[in-house]
Formats: C-alpha cells, sequence, structure tokens
C-alpha cells in the first residue's frame, strides 16, 4: 500500500488568540506542529508525510525544523478553509496513494495505537475510518434562537483525527464542490456517498485550541514520555 498522511496545519488559530498560531507553540521542547508530524512518521505504518501551511509561515517553520535539525518533509501551501488546505495536499502528493489520511497539526500527543488503528481499517477494505471519543460534558442543543435543550449524550462522540481513507474515493470526494458544512474530511467523504467507520480514539489525543491546552498538552507529553 502507498500511503500519504497530511497534516493541516495552515490554519490562523483564531480561537486560540495568539500572535503565533497554536501549531507554532511548543509543548515541553518542541512545537505542536513538529510533534504531530514526528508521530505520524513513527506511527504511520511507512507513509510520507507532507505538511500543510499557509504560505506566510512556510520560511518561519522552515527555519525552525532547520535549527531543530529536524527534517520537515514535502510541505504544501494551504487554502483559506480546512478543505482547500486538504485538497491542495492532495493535488500535489495523492494521485497514486491507496491509503490517505488527514492529521491536525494542533493534535500534537497522537499515539501509535490510534494511527495504527485507522491505517489498518482502511487497509481491510474501510473506505473511511476516524477515531472516536466517548463526550464526558453535558450535552446541550442551542437552537438559532438562543434556546437550548438537553440531548442523549451517549447518542454522540467526539470525532478526533488522523482520520483515514481509501485513495480513489478520497480524491473522488475531493473532486466535487466545497460545503460550509465540512469541518473535517469524514464530512467530505460522507457528502460524496461513502460511509465511515468508527475506530478508538484517545482522550490523549487532545487538540491544542485555547491556551490552556498548551498546559495541559505539556503534562500529557511528560506522562507519555515518562
Ligand atoms: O480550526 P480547526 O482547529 O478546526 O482546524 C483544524 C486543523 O485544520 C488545524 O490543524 C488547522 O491548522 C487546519 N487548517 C488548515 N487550513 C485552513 C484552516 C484550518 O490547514 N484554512
Amino acid at each position: 500500500n502507498r500511503i500519504l498522511h497530511i497534516v493541516v496545519a495552515a490554519g490562523s488559530g483564531r480561537r486560540f488568540g495568539a500572535e503565533l498560531p497554536k501549531q507554532f507553540h511548543l509543548i515541553g521542547e518542541r512545537p505542536a506542529l513538529m510533534l504531530a508530524v514526528d508521530a505520524m512518521r513513527r506511527f504511520g505504518c511507512g507513509g510520507t508525510v507532507v505538511t500543510v501551511l499557509n504560505p506566510d509561515y512556510i520560511g518561519y517553520w522552515t527555519e525552525v525544523c532547520v535549527s531543530a535539525g529536524f527534517d520537515p518533509g514535502p510541505i504544501v501551501a494551504g487554502g483559506s478553509t480546512r478543505w482547500e488546505s486538504v485538497k491542495n495536499a492532495v493535488d500535489a502528493y495523492g494521485a497514486d496513494a491507496d491509503i490517505i489520511t488527514v492529521h491536525d497539526g494542533a493534535r500534537p500527543l497522537v499515539g501509535r495505537c490510534v494511527v495504527e488503528a485507522v491505517v489498518a481499517a482502511v487497509a481491510s477494505g474501510a473506505k473511511g475510518a476516524v477515531p472516536v471519543v466517548a463526550l464526558s460534558d453535558s450535552i446541550r442543543h442551542v437552537g438559532a434562537d438562543g434556546s437550548s435543550k438537553a440531548v442523549d449524550r451517549a447518542a454522540y462522540v467526539a470525532v478526533q483525527t488522523p482520520q483515514g481513507f481509501s485513495g480513489m474515493e478520497f480524491r473522488q470526494a475531493y473532486g466535487m464542490p466545497y460545503s460550509p458544512a465540512f469541518t473535517d474530511d469524514a464530512s467530505v467523504m460522507e457528502a460524496a456517498g461513502y460511509d465511515v467507520s468508527l475506530v478508538e480514539g484517545s482522550p490523549i489525543n487532545i487538540k491544542v485550541t485555547n491556551p490552556s491546552d498548551i498546559a495541559i498538552a505539556e503534562l500529557l507529553l511528560r506522562q507519555c514520555n515518562d
């Protein structure tokens, strides 16, 4: 199997509120993105790892990697939506991949079990596989008028990355028009008519979204390395 791993890191990190986008912040000694790329390289069953960056940060990232002695691997310029960023990477490097995964550059703590489960599910025939975890907070549905209503938490799961897909179907799904409803790649595949299987994610595989997540990620990383 030819495997392509796409690490998307072209977002502005606006929710994070800092000058430097969240994926470049240090978790311990290394930037979140470097940990994410390194994890996909180590656990990704041998595929190529491509990083998607905002064009304004390609020079910055290259310098960070060079001074850390880290090979950044191939870099692709991202777009104004996550969908466009993924599409650019698929167009540039995905033409002959049998399996394509997409991982958030802001998930630095992904472990071997999750990556291998995703790749294995696709290798054994799933068109798509996404890691999920149970929700720990109670969940409410908020309507357009601001009114809210409790929903059954057990009927929902939270979706992580990496998400893995069969290359041919993934290229076809990304050949279809963009919809603002696409927040991840499973939603793109589903819109093209493909089912997505669920595999077990990990509570450690957090997405660094708020500044407090940096401190949490540092603690988890230290625990993982102990
Ligand atoms: O904003 P959110 O946390 O959902 O973004 C998920 C991932 O998609 C992040 O790693 C972000 O850098 C990436 N992204 C991207 N290009 C965009 C927007 C987001 O690569 N235009």
